[in-house]
């Protein structure tokens, strides 16, 4: 008898957003065509007796081969990046096409499908960065590449090379709230992050750990009071990313009982690093964990913890931004230890997002399985036009699942050679992990087994995306598993 599916998962704990129950999953043409007990017969079957199904991740913000000044130079592509990403459970990345001053949009557009394609090894969209918001970029390019699906574009507060003033956020605003786009802010203010690096370098104070000095709490509090304040005189939703310290989840909550639409996304670093990890003396081991803004103390882990809890996060993104440690492209430019402000931001976790969340989030009981559903999948593809396509489990959804395993009698120990990534480190070696995905099944292929990567560089399909659906704020509590 002639199989009636391409794939069928056989007894699975499906986990969406709103619900939890036990399904087989019968997969054709890389869609999800029915769901159901006794399913008829798959030509491949795969056993998921007792174990917990979820969306592929989205994780809508991370950075793969982006241009950026030399000497520096991201050490993932977008075949390791998605690789990588496969591997740790999620099926869909929305990276960034940065316009660098002077370039056209569409020019940095064009030039970043050229580093995805016949590389990427599941599905992806871009997000725009607008640098350089010329009058044709107003007028033409931009609306023209929010019609074609780019429907979200990042607007940095600091950067030199990025950053825009107060006049242009707000017509980037109006522009976003005219097409229906979604506008992602970096806050941070970069006069005080100046002002503050100067005084360091002046005092002979470079090591890494001043790079978190030279941003402070109140640095980030500040800009994301006047991010929240210019989108309330548009009348348009926003959403802050990298969220990482209690003082900028405070100004959201005052946002939302306003009843404004801002939106928020914070990220793996600011649940489980702390600026101690850039080092506790002058060393420059805590290059490593450089990034904006930079992890806090456990003051605000805690409240990102519990915003994560409570609601009023929207997303959890991994903001992957992947530089070697012994590398002159990367932590060392040109081989040198430099000081704090000339070290390359970011650091990789695109496969390490889920399963830490999962383990340290679900199985310890802070959030409920069907809220790391909603943060990590459903939320990201709601938000940025790709929903229902992507983010849950539902006939006519894409195929993308992971399968997990749960082990708390036998925790992983997390090490850089367990992970696809071409870095050469990861921030979490060493920490131990209770869950790690079993499987991984991008539009019905099984990627990743739990041990083996099956991925196909060219096999990953650009998603042109629909405009955002605002997800509402709503307490979500703490839910029991
Ligand atoms: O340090 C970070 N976050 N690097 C990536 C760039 C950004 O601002 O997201
Ligand atoms: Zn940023
Ligand atoms: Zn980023």
């Amino acid at each position: 008898m002639d199989a009636e599916f391409d794939l069928v998962i056989r007894n699975a704990q499906v986990a969406t957003a709103s619900d939890t129950f036990l399904s087989d999953i019968g997969v054709k043409d890389g869609r999800i065509v029915q769901m159901g007990l006794s399913l008829g017969a798959g030509k491949r079957e795969v056993d998921a007796q007792g174990r917990i199904t979820t969306p592929g991740g989205i994780d809508a913000h991370c950075h793969l081969d982006q241009p950026i000044a030399p000497p520096a130079r991201m050490t993932d592509d977008f075949e390791s990046g998605t690789r990588s990403a496969a591997c740790g459970g999620t099926t869909t990345i929305i990276p960034f096409a940065a316009q660098q001053k002077g370039q056209t949009l569409r020019a940095a557009v064009d030039d970043y499908h050229r580093r995805a394609e016949g590389r990427a090894s599941i599905d992806y969209g871009f997000h725009l960065i607008v640098s350089d918001p010329t009058p044709d970029v107003m007028a033409n390019e931009l609306p023209q590449l929010i019609a074609e699906g780019y429907t979200s574009f990042k607007i940095y507060m600091t950067y030199d090379d990025m950053k825009l003033d107060d006049g242009q956020i707000l017509r980037l605003l109006a522009l976003a709230r005219a097409h229906g786009a979604m506008a992602m802010i970096h806050a941070e203010n970069s006069e005080c992050i100046a002002w503050l690096t100067e005084s360091l370098l002046d005092a002979g104070l470079t090591a890494p750990r001043y790079h978190a000095a030279s941003r402070p709490m109140l640095v980030e509090r500040e800009a994301t009071h006047r991010a929240i304040s210019l989108a309330e005189l548009v009348n348009v939703p926003m959403l802050l990313v990298h969220v990482s310290a209690r003082d900028a989840v405070e100004q959201i909550q005052w946002a939302r009982s306003r009843g404004l639409k801002v939106l928020s996304e914070t990220c793996p670093q600011y649940l489980f690093l702390t600026a101690e990890d850039l080092g506790m003396d002058d060393g420059y081991e805590g290059a490593r964990c450089v990034c904006s803004p930079p992890p806090r103390d456990s003051d605000s882990q805690e409240a990102i913890w519990s915003a994560l809890a409570d609601g009023t996060f929207t997303v959890f993104s991994s903001d992957h931004a992947p530089f070697s440690f012994e590398s002159p492209t990367g932590k060392k430019p040109g081989g040198e230890e430099v000081a704090f402000p000339y070290i390359p931001n970011g650091i990789p976790g695109i496969e390490t997002r889920l399963p830490l969340l999962y383990s340290e989030g679900v199985m310890t009981g802070r959030i409920s399985i069907n809220r790391f559903v909603e943060l990590t999948a459903t939320n990201p593809a709601k938000t940025y036009g790709l929903h229902p396509r992507k983010g849950t489990i539902a006939i006519g959804s894409d195929a993308d699942l992971v399968i997990w395993d749960e082990h708390p009698d036998d925790p992983v120990r997390l090490t850089n050679a367990m992970l696809h990534h071409a870095v050469d480190y990861t921030p979490y070696e060493g920490r131990s992990l209770d869950c790690w995905p079993a499987y991984t099944i991008t539009g019905g292929e099984v990627v990743w087994d739990g041990r083996r990567y099956f991925g196909t560089p060219g096999r990953g399909r650009f998603l042109p995306r629909g405009l955002p659906t605002i997800v509402p704020a709503k307490p979500t509590g703490r839910a029991a598993r």
